[in-house]
């Protein structure tokens, strides 16, 4: 199974400001849409690393990231 399927990744589009870092640290799981905002893409083989590195560097904080085995927020920590 690819990480991405362990994991609920959602952005929030009225957080993000289209900065696009996450599109260069987890390129398989996001992408930017025709309104220079982030979508989560599935199907993507980015490692779980690469995808909480993707939303430790957006700078506002717009990607949340559970594990879906133990619900637990990856990111941002609570
Ligand atoms: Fe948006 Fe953050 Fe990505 S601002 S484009 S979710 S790095």
């Amino acid at each position: 199974m690819a990480d991405i399927d362990k994991l609920k990744v959602t952005v929030d589009r009225d957080a993000c400001i289209g900065d696009g870092a996450c599109c260069n640290d987890a390129p398989e799981t996001f992408e930017m849409d025709d309104e220079d905002k982030a979508v989560v893409k599935q199907g993507g083989s980015d490692s779980r690393d690469a995808i909480l590195e993707a939303a430790q560097n957006c700078p506002t904080d717009a990607i949340t990231v559970v594990d879906k085995a133990t619900g637990k927020k990856l990111y941002p920590e609570d």
